[in-house]
């Protein structure tokens, strides 16, 4: 599939078909995730992937019990590794391993669509508790749980906000968006 039709054809799915996801599929995003890029290439991320119900069933009382968590063939938990990031990065590692977890997880977004299944991405959960189901230590940031299957549903598209309303041209985009900003830079 064409990337530009990739991204059209991408919208969050709440509702999975109970058939499994075959393991080459699985594999393939595995893959996807793992060409992810990341900050000095250090792939300062974890991925938990869960099958087992009664495991779906503690990460989605923890993803605030949305209904649909626990009925996903497949979850997939992404943690920043903070400590593994740090090493090299010091304080600003956590900001690289959380941006490295997070673009890995969109990976796995697209790359779902190219294997003909589908996902939502979950971001209200409470912290702790994904970290306690995981017995992960504290330097293992939770920043997506992604559902994962077969679609059960043809969910529209959603709309977006307009271009111009998120994209300036250099000069007069910076002061529109941040007046202050421009006021400041004429002051000194
Ligand atoms: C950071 C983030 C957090 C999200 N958290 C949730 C969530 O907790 N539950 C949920 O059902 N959808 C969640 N979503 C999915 C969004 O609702 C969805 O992406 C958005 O409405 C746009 O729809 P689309 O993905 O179909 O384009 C989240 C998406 C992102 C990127």
């Amino acid at each position: 599939m064409g990337f530009f039709d990739l991204i059209k054809k991408r919208v969050s799915v709440r509702k999975f078909e109970a058939k499994p996801v075959p393991q080459e599929t699985i594999d393939k995003l595995t893959y996807a995730i793992n060409r992810a890029p990341s900050a000095g290439n250090l792939q300062s991320y974890s991925v938990l992937t869960v099958k087992t119900l009664p495991l779906k069933k503690k990460l989605a009382k923890a993803c605030f019990s949305q209904g649909f968590v626990e009925k996903a063939p497949i979850l997939m938990v992404f943690f920043a590794d903070c400590a593994r990031a740090e090493q090299r990065y010091n304080e600003r590692g956590e900001f690289y391993a959380v941006q490295d977890a997070t673009i890995a997880a969109s990976y796995a977004q697209l790359a779902a669509v190219e294997l003909g299944i589908a996902s939502c991405w979950i971001g209200a959960f409470d912290e702790k508790a994904i970290q306690k189901i995981a017995n992960a230590q504290d330097f293992f940031k939770p920043v997506a749980v992604l559902a994962i299957g077969f679609s059960a549903e043809k969910p529209k598209q959603s709309v977006r906000r307009q271009p111009k309303e998120i994209f300036f041209a250099e000069t007069e985009g910076a002061q529109q968006a941040f007046p202050d900003f421009g006021k400041k830079q004429k002051n000194t």
